[in-house]
């Protein structure tokens, strides 16, 4: 942990960078809002990175976060902004900050992001990232913001397509997010009760996969539903696979960017909303250089270099469990 001797917080600003993700707002708004009954200026960064380097710095006030718990997206705006990695870059930002008196910075986002935070609290400028993504692919924490919504948007696609699937005794492939992380389909395969899930980290077999297709209509399912995380590959190559071994119809669906948007869950309003208030607790209590998460129900924070060293482990006995009652 980076400590901060003779620190008073009277400026903090806030950003969100790259991927949206439905709670970030509740986020903003949490942290805006602790700051300012604190009596700390707030200043929210427009468009992440790139905003810091472009100097799109706004005044917040407590009437500027409201209407927006219930908003998908970001108020803020986000970026990808390779620029920021380089040293020219960094400088910059760094620059910028100091000259705007700004004491601390929340920085809402994922991986990566944090990779930036953590960049800026090792040349001075005390950080403390939120989880915000929707790919819940940061390993020390339980769950990130964004991932319930998402789950959520693919439970209904599921739903839909089970419809029309089952009217036609059909096989659905249906492709979510997730990066190289098969969280979003391993959760939602599982709250939607399909047949098969497909994830990044288990090798795909397609003669077996097939295997249990036929095993399903043998057993009088009406359809079978695939989920598909987009780190296995090509959802039209393995179509093609199942229409050629098992000769059975199969239609794609790509979900793609609506699983972003949205209004956020319960779930996603309350962790953007515990978060937001944990981090600008952090840099209160002179503590840059923090994450904050949730872990067994319980807010927490931690150093930032510690957290990104941890690496995901995919949850196998869920994964075993799925396929066991999608029997
Ligand atoms: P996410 O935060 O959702 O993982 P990205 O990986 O696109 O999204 O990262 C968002 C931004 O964070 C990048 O555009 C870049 O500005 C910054 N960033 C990413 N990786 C690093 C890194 N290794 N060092 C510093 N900044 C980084
Ligand atoms: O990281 C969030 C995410 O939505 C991933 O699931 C996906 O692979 C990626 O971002 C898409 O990025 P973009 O919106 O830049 O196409």
């Amino acid at each position: 942990m980076m400590a901060y001797t003779n620190f008073i917080m009277k400026k903090i600003a806030i950003l969100t960078s790259g991927g949206d993700a439905p709670g970030m707002n509740a986020a903003v708004r949490a942290a805006t809002r602790t700051a300012l009954c604190n009596k700390i200026e707030v200043f929210g960064i427009e468009r992440g990175y790139r905003g810091l380097l472009e100097n799109r710095f706004k005044k917040l006030k407590s009437a500027d976060v409201s209407d927006t718990i219930q908003r998908g997206g970001t108020i803020l705006q986000s970026a990808r902004c390779p620029e920021f990695q380089t040293d020219e870059g960094t400088a910059k930002a760094v620059a910028t900050l100091n000259e705007k008196g700004i004491g601390g910075l929340v920085v809402i986002g994922g991986d990566g992001s944090f990779y930036g935070a953590e960049r800026l609290t090792k040349n001075g400028i005390p950080c403390v990232g939120i989880p915000g993504t929707i790919d819940n692919d940061l390993a020390y924490t339980d769950f990130t913001l964004g991932f319930d919504t998402a789950c959520n948007t693919v439970l209904w696609a599921i739903n839909n397509l089970r419809d029309t699937m089952s009217s036609h005794s059909r096989i659905a492939i249906i492709k979510v997010m997730g990066r190289d992380c098969g969280d979003i389909a391993l959760y939602s395969g599982i709250g939607g009760g399909v047949e098969i899930i497909l994830v990044p980290e288990v090798k795909l077999n397609v003669q077996r996969l097939c295997k249990t297709l036929e095993n399903g209509y043998k057993k009088g399912k009406k359809s079978m539903m695939i989920v598909m995380a987009e780190g296995v590959g090509s959802s039209h190559e393995l179509a093609q696979d199942i229409r050629s071994i098992t000769g059975h119809d199969v239609k794609i669906t790509v979900l793609g960017h609506i699983q972003r948007g949205g209004s956020p869950s319960m779930m996603d309003r309350y962790l953007g909303t515990s978060f937001g208030v944990a981090a600008v607790r952090c840099l209160m209590n002179a503590k840059g250089g923090r994450v904050v998460g949730v872990k067994n129900n319980e807010i927490f924070d931690m150093d930032i270099f510690e957290a990104l060293k941890i690496k995901k482990v995919f949850n196998k006995g869920l994964y075993e469990m799925a396929g066991i009652v999608s029997k």
